[in-house]
């Protein structure tokens, strides 16, 4: 096999620095990094990922695409996609902002504590705060997409972005999730009655769930995926993994963060296995479980 090279592409100026680095660890040869790419500006660049080596040799070449936007990087993806014909393709990993990665991380950790707490999340109810934005939307999404039942809730500060994000959501994966508000303690305390599993995936720096609030129900298991003070879940420790805390089980940020990086890094070597992977949240996900 040729030399392995991964042609990173990002919507930000600066190509994301975390991501080179990943890629560097995970054995690859040489990074082409590429910084503030519009989506007219991916053929050229791809045309070069594709015209070079022959088809043989096209899994030894790969692309990422990232950068802090993810829409922007979802129209990035597109465009990389819309390049390729027939043979000549290569694989592709999207993760921009670590969304698929940190919703594929975020999910396993609410899987294992529901296994540990309730023997299955199969059967389980999981409400999801701050299901609109790009982390808590792939949250959703692969909590919809697993084998068995899952009752998913998904909350928003606005009902009516709540109501959007189930709609999208019911269009992607056929199944709907239950909308809910936030914007005030009753509210929010009506979303979450009853919930066995709450994955806060709000922005940084930002508290949804204050202790007050999580006493006034029995949770199993809380994930928080705001590392940046104050968290998330008032009373869960960015290191927390898997941590008993009078009876609930906790993931904070960081502790989720590890199971990101093994994912990232595993997904960034099978980039180079085939020319015709792309991975999305759900390969995410799968690789995550395989290396369980
Ligand atoms: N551990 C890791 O490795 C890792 C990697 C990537 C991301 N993250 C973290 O994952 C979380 C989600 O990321 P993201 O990119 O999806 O976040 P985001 O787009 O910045 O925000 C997500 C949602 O938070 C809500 N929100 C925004 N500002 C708020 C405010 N002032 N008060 C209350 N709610 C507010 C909004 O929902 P509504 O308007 O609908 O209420 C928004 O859609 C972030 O905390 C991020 O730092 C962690």
């Amino acid at each position: 096999m040729k030399p392995t090279i991964l042609l990173q592409l990002d919507t930000d100026p600066q190509p994301s620095v975390f991501d080179g680095v990943v890629a560097v660890d995970s054995g690859v040869a040489h990074i082409f990094r590429h910084g503030g790419v519009k989506p007219e500006a991916v053929r050229d660049l791809v045309h070069g990922a594709l015209f070079t080596r022959g088809p043989a040799d096209l899994k030894s070449t790969a692309v990422f695409v990232g950068g802090s936007d993810v829409r922007a990087g979802e129209s990035l993806l597109k465009a990389v996609t819309e390049t390729f014909f027939g043979p000549f393709r290569v694989s592709v990993l999207f993760d921009a902002n670590g969304c698929n990665t940190t919703a594929a991380a975020a999910v396993l950790a609410a899987i294992e504590g529901a296994t540990r707490a309730l023997g299955s999340i199969d059967g389980a109810t999981v409400a999801v705060l701050a299901a609109t934005g790009p982390v808590g939307q792939r949250v959703a999404r692969l909590l919809l997409g697993l084998e068995g039942s899952v009752s998913v809730r998904v909350g928003s500060r606005r009902l009516d972005k709540a109501q959007a994000t189930a709609a999208l959501l019911k269009q992607t994966t056929g199944k709907e999730p239950v909308p809910f508000a936030t914007a005030n303690v009753e509210d929010l305390k009506r979303g979450i009655a009853g919930a066995d599993v709450v994955i806060a995936a709000g922005a940084a720096g930002v508290m949804l769930l204050p202790a007050f609030v999580r006493e006034s129900f029995r949770p199993k298991v809380l994930v928080d995926l705001n590392a940046v003070p104050p968290v998330g879940i008032e009373g869960v420790d960015p290191t927390d993994r898997g941590k008993d805390r009078g009876g609930v089980l906790t993931w904070g940020a960081l502790g989720v963060g590890g199971t990101k990086m093994k994912i990232h890094k595993k997904a960034l070597q099978e980039l180079f296995t085939a020319n015709d992977k792309r991975i999305d949240a759900e390969e995410c996900l799968a690789i995550g479980r395989s290396l369980e």
